[in-house]
């Protein structure tokens, strides 16, 4: 024992002892073997498992809440609900709260918020991403209003954190009324199947007001929220789950919107990949899968797809080249034949803004027929929807690389990544079609007197469709005007963008200065 602890008396030794493990225990046994028994971890247990062992250190453990009605000042428990604190995911430093569904069910209080609201500012002065594991009953019912206050004072800081910092929740059990918009302003939410929820209003709600009966995991499980609502971007099959995607999601971003995330070790090697030169097959109109061609361009295992089950015609997701990390947008053929509607305009959208916030390099592989058309498109805003995809690609700054592999059609060519909107290499495959609309379409339209005065009128069509394509369905008069910077074979697609990476390496391009700009929401 050292001089100085030797003059501290026992009694005040054995005081922090006791608030020590006092604080482990949150909300008492009974209540942690329940969470337990509903296969749930504890917010602490939670924290362990995501933090590189032993380097958790927590802030605020002994914050206790001031209310005084409903006889709230004879419940106290230390923490007040929600541990806090800072450590790190592979060397990385990160910061992490966590809600203890076993104290007040995770509901959050004045206090709960003051400590949610340091860290959040302790996270933008270090310039660190924020973890959010989300366990809560919403705001503390016994507290009224201070507590909608509390909630008001982190969605102020998640906004203004937005952008700077990666803000990062998981939802690891009920997330009711205000515990809901939080997450939902935070860059990426990861879901918990049948342990985890999310809604505005629960059923009983829902019951009263609109007299529908569902039940918490149809109202807003993680089954609806990552493929109906798109809320959720990522699902976890268990809390273990969830955990190692939060560690692995990390790994792909930078600390702040200074920074670049970190590159792993490549050795360059034979980066030809011949299994491309089969993907797209012969006949323009047969689908095929873009995860195929992702997989092949994408160091081995590396593609980590988010919103995956959510507007599937466009994928997007987190990948890496030749070590970088880099962001992939794609059309996916084999889902509305590739078409962007609204669903799929907003996905890619919001993760473009997201790789150029944090200086991600986006990787675009386009295969797109135009956007989808109808009344229930039109009605429901495809205009400023599809609007909000070509905003987020216009005002991004990062390197951007565009592939077509086949139809670049329509205003969609413009809109996927175009060189006319800031594209810094766009390569196309031999198989690239790049025109106003298909030939058939564009001959039925240009040469409608022609083909309707013609005796054989199918086979002046098949003569005005060949002339059209033979025109137009290749890659080289765009590659003529420079629209295209190369016509590559697929096979050498890796090689190719692993070059233009590296040459964009320090690619600076600057927004004019503004306020902020107005993308139609
Ligand atoms: C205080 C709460 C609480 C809350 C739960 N508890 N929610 N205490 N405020 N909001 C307490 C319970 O009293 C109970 O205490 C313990 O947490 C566990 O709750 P149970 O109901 O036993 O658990 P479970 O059956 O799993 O149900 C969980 C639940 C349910 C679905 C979250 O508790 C629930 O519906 N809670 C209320 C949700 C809600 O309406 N919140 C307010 C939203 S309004 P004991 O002592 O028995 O362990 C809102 C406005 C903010 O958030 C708007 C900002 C924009």
């Amino acid at each position: 024992m050292t001089t100085s602890q030797q003059s501290v008396p026992m009694n005040k030794r054995d005081l922090l002892q006791q608030k020590r493990e006092e604080t482990l225990l949150g909300g008492g046994q009974a209540r942690i073997d329940a969470q337990h028994k509903k296969g749930k971890l504890t917010a602490r247990e939670r924290v362990h498992f995501l933090l590189d062992e032993g380097s958790f250190e927590e802030i605020g453990a002994f914050v206790q809440h001031r209310s005084k009605d409903f006889g709230m000042e004879k419940q106290q428990f230390l923490g007040d609900g929600v541990v806090t604190g800072y450590g790190t995911i592979n060397g990385r430093l990160v910061y992490v709260f966590s809600q203890d569904f076993t104290v007040f069910g995770g509901s959050l209080s004045e206090t709960h918020a003051e400590k949610i609201c340091k860290l959040m500012d302790m996270a933008m002065k270090a310039g660190a991403p924020i973890i959010g594991l989300n366990d809560s009953g919403g705001a503390r019912i016994q507290e009224g209003v201070v507590s909608l206050g509390g909630y008001a004072d982190i969605f102020f800081r998640n906004t203004m954190a937005s952008g700077v910092i990666p803000q990062i929740s998981a939802i690891m059990g009920p997330c009711a009324g205000g515990a809901v918009y939080s997450p939902a302003i935070t860059d990426f939410i990861m879901m918990v199947e049948n342990t985890s929820y999310m809604f505005v209003t629960g059923p009983n709600v829902v019951k009263t007001v609109t007299h529908e009966e569902v039940t918490s995991e149809e109202l807003g499980g993680a089954s609806v929220h990552s493929s109906k609502s798109g809320v959720a971007h990522f699902t976890a099959s268990n809390e273990i789950d969830c955990i190692n995607q939060l560690k692995k999601l990390i790994s792909y971003i930078p600390e702040n919107c200074e920074e670049h995330a970190p590159k792993l070790p490549y050795e360059m090697g034979d980066e030809m990949r011949p299994v491309l030169k089969d993907i797209v097959p012969e006949n323009a109109n047969q689908p095929y899968d873009m995860r195929e061609v992702i997989e092949q361009i994408a160091d081995e295992v590396s593609f980590y797809e988010v919103h995956k089950n959510y507007a599937e015609n466009i994928v997007v997701g987190f990948a890496r080249l030749a070590g970088r990390s880099i962001g992939i947008v794609g059309n996916q053929p084999s889902q509305l034949a590739g078409c962007l509607d609204i669903h799929a305009s907003q996905k890619g959208a919001r993760f473009v803004r997201f790789c150029d916030a944090f200086n991600i390099p986006l990787l675009v592989f386009e295969d797109v027929p135009g956007f989808l058309p109808g009344t229930d498109q039109e009605w429901n805003g495809i205009i400023t929807n599809g609007a909000k995809l070509l905003y987020a690609f216009c005002e991004a700054t990062v390197p951007r690389v565009t592939v077509i592999t086949r139809k670049a059609y329509g205003g969609a060519y413009d809109v996927m990544n175009s060189k006319h909107i800031g594209c810094d290499m766009n390569f196309a495959w031999p198989t690239a079609e790049i025109a106003v609309m298909g030939a058939k379409g564009a001959a039925e339209i240009i040469f409608k007197k022609e083909i309707d005065t013609a005796t054989d009128h199918a086979a002046e069509l098949a003569a005005k469709e060949k002339e059209y394509g033979d025109l137009f369905a290749n890659p080289y008069r765009a590659a003529e005007r420079g629209f295209i910077d190369e016509v590559i074979f697929p096979e050498e697609t890796r090689l190719k963008l692993i070059k233009a990476f590296k040459m964009l390496e320090n690619k600076v391009a600057n927004l004019p200065r503004k306020k902020h700009g107005n993308i139609p929401l």
